[in-house]
């Protein structure tokens, strides 16, 4: 029995163990080599590693700020286009997920159907966290002009809301390619529909 306080994305390390036979048949070691890697699952891993890539770019762009390496003045406008292409872009890939593949996917393997679930589960959250994320970044970008106080406060709040967001999806990134590739590799793309 899964305990659902253990899979909170915010605290767990990875798939529990019921979800993991066919990752342990499939390792991560051989997805790139192997043949039923087609070109949906390397379209989608792409897309993983655009958000990976995007993301930390962004995180890395407010350490700069918080340790004084740019001025707010350059980094407003360097952050604000990239924050709302990467919460943008975020959001429609999780529709896609949820409406499009995950159904898919479950009915190829429902003995997964609870880590589609699961997975269905983190976007909620994850989506909580943009909102927030959101509201901070434009409380932070509007205090740009204001007092070292009130810029000190948005960007803390900002920076918490960021780096909440970016670490709970690096691992809900991680799981989700834990569960579905393996999948992908064991029946194919035409095999399952995709
Ligand atoms: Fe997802
Ligand atoms: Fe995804």
């Amino acid at each position: 029995m899964i305990d659902p306080a253990a899979l909170a994305l915010e605290t767990r390390t990875g798939l529990p163990e019921e979800l993991r036979y066919l990752a342990a048949l499939y390792p991560r070691e051989v997805w790139s080599g192997h043949a039923n890697l087609g070109m949906t699952a390397r379209f989608w891993l792409e897309r993983h590693d655009a958000f990976r890539d995007l993301g930390g770019r962004i995180g890395a762009g407010l350490v700069d700020f918080r340790e004084e390496r740019i001025e707010a003045s350059a980094f407003g406008p360097w952050l604000a286009p990239r924050l709302q292409r990467f919460l943008n872009d975020l959001h429609g890939h999780h529709q896609i997920e949820d409406y499009q593949y995950f159904p898919v996917f479950t009915a190829a393997e429902p003995r997964l159907a609870r880590g589609f679930e699961l997975l269905d589960g983190d976007h909620q959250t994850i989506h909580h966290w943009i909102e927030a994320v959101a509201e901070t970044a434009t409380g932070f970008l509007r205090s740009l002009d204001g007092d070292r106080d009130a810029l000190r406060r948005a960007s803390d709040a900002y920076a918490t809301s960021s780096e909440t967001m970016l670490a709970g999806l690096m691992r809900h990134l991680a799981d989700e390619e834990d569960l579905i590739i393996p999948l992908i590799l064991d029946r194919t793309e035409d095999g399952i529909g995709i």
